[in-house]
C-alpha cells in the first residue's frame, strides 16, 4: 500500500516533535495505519533557520508548493496566529487533505467553519493537539462519553499560570519572579499575555464547549481572568486555611445558556484539582453515568503536543461520529449561586443582600454564597469562588 503522505505547517516545537514522532515511532503506526506514513513537505516562515534532517523531504516557504504536491493526504497545522493557518487549512481541505491542528487560537475562532467544510469535501479535522496537550480530551469526549451526558467540566488547561502559582506558593517568588523562571525554563512566550491573561484557556473552553454542547459559550458574557492580580500574600494566607489558587476554565450547560468563565478560583484538598501542580494540565469531567472523572498529564510540550497529533493520524479515517447534543443538560440556571470567599475584614459589613455569609474562615475570610452577579457588585473587596468541599476548612469560633 503507498505511504500516507503528510505536509507539516511549521517546524518549531510541534513541528519538530511530529516530525521526529514519525521517524522514531513508524514501525508502530505502519502496524496501526497499515501503511508507511511520509512528511513530503514542510512549510516554514524563514527558511534560513532551518534543516531537514531528510534531505528528499521539501523544505519551503511558500504554501502553494505544498498544494502544488501531487497528492497530500493530510496536512498538520503547527503555526501560530489565526492567520495564514485558517487560509491554509481551508484550501488543503477544499484540495480534498485531511487537517489536524494544534492551533487553538485559529481553531477556536474558525472550529465550525473548518468542520462543515471538511464534512462538505469527505474529510476529517483533528484538533485534540489544541486543548490540554498530551491529554486526550477530545477523543474521550467525543467517543468515550457518548451515552453519558456531560454535564459540567472545569479544567487547569495553562500549564504556564499553574506553574507560577506554584512556584509562589512553593518558593515564595512573586509573581514576576516565577514569571520570569516560566521563561527561562520555556514554559512561558517572551510575551506571555496569551498564558497569564487567561486568553489561552478561554480558547481551549470555547472548543471544549463546541464538543460538549454543539455550541460556544458567548464570548463577551465569559468571565476572562488572568491571573497577574493574585499576591503572594493571598496565596500564603489561604494555603494557612488550607486552599490553593488554581487557574480554572469551568463549563455548565445551564437552562439559559452555557456558563463559561475562565479565572482564579479557590480550591480546596477534596477537589480533585488541588493536586494539580507546576505545568500539568488536568480535567475533571462531572457526567450522569459515570460520575466524576479526572484526566491529568502534560498539557504542552514538544512530545506531549506531538502525541495528541499522532493520535489524530491514527484516527483520520475512522468514521464520523454522530454528536448528540441535548436542548438542556442542566436544571441549573445561569443566575444559581455558587460559594465564594471573600477577602475583607475582621468584621463584614455592607454585603448586598443576594449575598448571604455562609460563615467566616480566618481572621479576614468570609465563606459565602452568590451567584457571579451579585458577587461583582462586591467590587472592594477580592473575592474568589471556591471549588471543593469546605467541610476541611477549619471554623472560626467567635464569629460576626
Ligand atoms: N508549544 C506547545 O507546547 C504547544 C502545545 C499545544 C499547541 N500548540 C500550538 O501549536 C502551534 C505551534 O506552536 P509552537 O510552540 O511549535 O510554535 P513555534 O515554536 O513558534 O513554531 C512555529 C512554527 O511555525 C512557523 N510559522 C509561523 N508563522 C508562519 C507563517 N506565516 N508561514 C509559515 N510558517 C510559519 C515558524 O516558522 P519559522 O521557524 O521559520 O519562524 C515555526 O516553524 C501554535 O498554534 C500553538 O498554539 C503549541
Amino acid at each position: 500500500m503507498t505511504a500516507l503522505q503528510v505536509a507539516l505547517l511549521g517546524y518549531g516545537t510541534v513541528g519538530k516533535g511530529v516530525y521526529q514522532t514519525i521517524h522514531q515511532h513508524q514501525a508502530r503506526i505502519r502496524k496501526l495505519l497499515g501503511r508507511e506514513v511520509k512528511v513530503a513537505a514542510v512549510l516554514v516562515k524563514d527558511l534560513s533557520k532551518h534543516e531537514l534532517p531528510d534531505q528528499e523531504v521539501i523544505l519551503t516557504d511558500q504554501f502553494s508548493d505544498i498544494l502544488g504536491i501531487e497528492h497530500i493526504d493530510v496536512v498538520i497545522d503547527a503555526i501560530v496566529g489565526v492567520e495564514p493557518g485558517f487560509t491554509y487549512l481551508q484550501e488543503a481541505i477544499k484540495k480534498g487533505c485531511h487537517v489536524i491542528t494544534a492551533n487553538k487560537e485559529m481553531f477556536a475562532y474558525h472550529s465550525s467553519t473548518l468542520q462543515n467544510l471538511a464534512a462538505e469535501h469527505g474529510v476529517t479535522v483533528g484538533f485534540e493537539a489544541t486543548v490540554a496537550g498530551g491529554i486526550p480530551i477530545i477523543q474521550t469526549l467525543k467517543k468515550l462519553l457518548n451515552a453519558n451526558k456531560v454535564q459540567s467540566l472545569q479544567g487547569i488547561l495553562n500549564g504556564t499560570s499553574n506553574f507560577i502559582l506554584t512556584k509562589m506558593r512553593e518558593e515564595q517568588l512573586s509573581f514576576s519572579e516565577a514569571l520570569t523562571l516560566a521563561q527561562q525554563l520555556g514554559y512561558a512566550e517572551a510575551d506571555p499575555a496569551n498564558d497569564i491573561e487567561g486568553h489561552d484557556a478561554f480558547y481551549k473552553a470555547v472548543i471544549l464547549s463546541e464538543v460538549l454542547f454543539g455550541e460556544q459559550p458567548v464570548w463577551e458574557d465569559t468571565v476572562r481572568e488572568g491571573i497577574a492580580e493574585i499576591t503572594i500574600d493571598q496565596i500564603d494566607y489561604f494555603h494557612s486555611l488550607g486552599l490553593r489558587f488554581k487557574h480554572v476554565a469551568s463549563l455548565e450547560k445551564a437552562a439559559d445558556a452555557i456558563k463559561c468563565s475562565v479565572k482564579p478560583v479557590l480550591v480546596s484538598s477534596s477537589h480533585p484539582l488541588y493536586q494539580v501542580e507546576n505545568v500539568q494540565n488536568a480535567i475533571n469531567i462531572e457526567a450522569d453515568i459515570v460520575g466524576s472523572i479526572s484526566l491529568q498529564g502534560p498539557g504542552a510540550g514538544m512530545f506531549p503536543t506531538a502525541s495528541a497529533i499522532i493520535e489524530d493520524l491514527i484516527h483520520i479515517d475512522d468514521k464520523e461520529y454522530i454528536p448528540c447534543f441535548d436542548e438542556e443538560l442542566s436544571p441549573v440556571s445561569s443566575a444559581t449561586a455558587s460559594v465564594w470567599v471573600i477577602l475583607g475584614k475582621s468584621a463584614i459589613i455592607d454585603l448586598p443582600d443576594s449575598v448571604s455569609i455562609i460563615r467566616k474562615i480566618g481572621d479576614t475570610a468570609w465563606l459565602v454564597e452568590a451567584t457571579e452577579d451579585s458577587i461583582s457588585a462586591v467590587k472592594e473587596l477580592p473575592c474568589f469562588q471556591l471549588l471543593g468541599s469546605v467541610d476541611q476548612i477549619p471554623k472560626v469560633e467567635k464569629v460576626y
